[in-house]
């Protein structure tokens, strides 16, 4: 399956790669500030078309156009997009993040960044790769030595969960934060050891379900705030490299 899932981000990743630069349609989803493009709805509909031919019993959910129920054990959660607003305004950093769950389990994921033509993939008990090369957390123990990437929701001036105070917190702790504005990326790169670790207050199924997997397979943990386990419905996340894991809790008590 872990071969169909890339290959399907990487017909999804051309259609993308295609229409950077390019005019295109722009909608507003819930404010001007939540965008979507006529690329993420074709990106999506180019994933959804090979998952019907070659899974047709498959449940699928995707952020562009919701549940789709069929009678299986298999669910697969898709962002045709990560990154719309990048991707909008011409910034290079966006994915494709496809994670594949049986029953409650991640199974599988890929998250391809289109630009830099990199797949991260995970299979559940087989380890973390990045084009096919295994990649691990970092090794670091201390938050002060450690750069950290975070993310903001599309309703970040209602300050949600803290969401400010939670930021200046690590900030000041952090080496160093960063906001790349793809939560898909952001995963991979505590994967493969670039951020030691990395936080958001409202993420969805589709934002984190490859990228927890991929983290998880490479040496690392994701919990929610309090150091729980989390499912693909829980909006806190917290993904690290497990060793700074605590600090990072430590430092999101506000
Ligand atoms: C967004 C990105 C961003 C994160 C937002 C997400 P989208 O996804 O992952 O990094 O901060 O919370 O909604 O809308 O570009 O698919
Ligand atoms: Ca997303
Ligand atoms: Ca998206």
């Amino acid at each position: 399956m872990i071969n169909d899932i890339k290959e399907i981000a990487g017909i999804a990743g051309e259609i993308i790669r295609e229409g950077f630069g390019k005019n295109f349609q722009i909608e507003y989803k819930t404010n001007e500030k939540n965008l979507v493009t006529e690329i993420d709805k074709k990106s999506e509909k180019a994933i959804m078309d090979f998952i019907s031919k070659k899974y047709p019993n498959h449940n699928i959910l995707t952020e562009e156009s919701g549940e789709h129920k069929k009678d299986s054990e298999y669910l697969w959660v898709i962002d045709p997009l990560d990154g719309t607003t990048n991707f909008a305004h011409g910034l290079p950093i966006f994915a494709v993040s496809i994670g594949v769950m049986k029953k409650d389990e991640i199974v599988a994921g890929v998250v391809y960044d289109v630009m830099q033509n990199i797949f991260y993939s995970a299979e559940k008990g087989s380890g973390a790769f990045a084009n096919d090369k295994k990649i691990k957390v970092s090794d670091n123990d201390k938050i002060g030595l450690g750069v950290l990437v975070t993310g903001f929701p599309y309703n970040v001036a209602d300050n949600p969960d803290k969401a400010f105070e939670r930021f200046e917190s690590l900030t000041k702790q952090a080496r160093a934060v960063r906001r790349l504005g793809s939560a898909a990326i952001d995963f991979c790169y505590v994967a493969r050891g670039v951020f030691d670790g990395f936080w958001e207050v409202s993420l969805q199924p589709w934002d984190l379900c490859a990228g927890k997997l991929i983290v998880e397979e490479a040496g690392g943990i994701v919990t929610d705030f309090y150091g729980n386990e989390i499912d693909i419905f829980t909006q806190q996340i917290l993904a690290s490299n497990k060793k700074i894991h605590q600090q990072m809790i430590d430092g999101l008590k506000v």
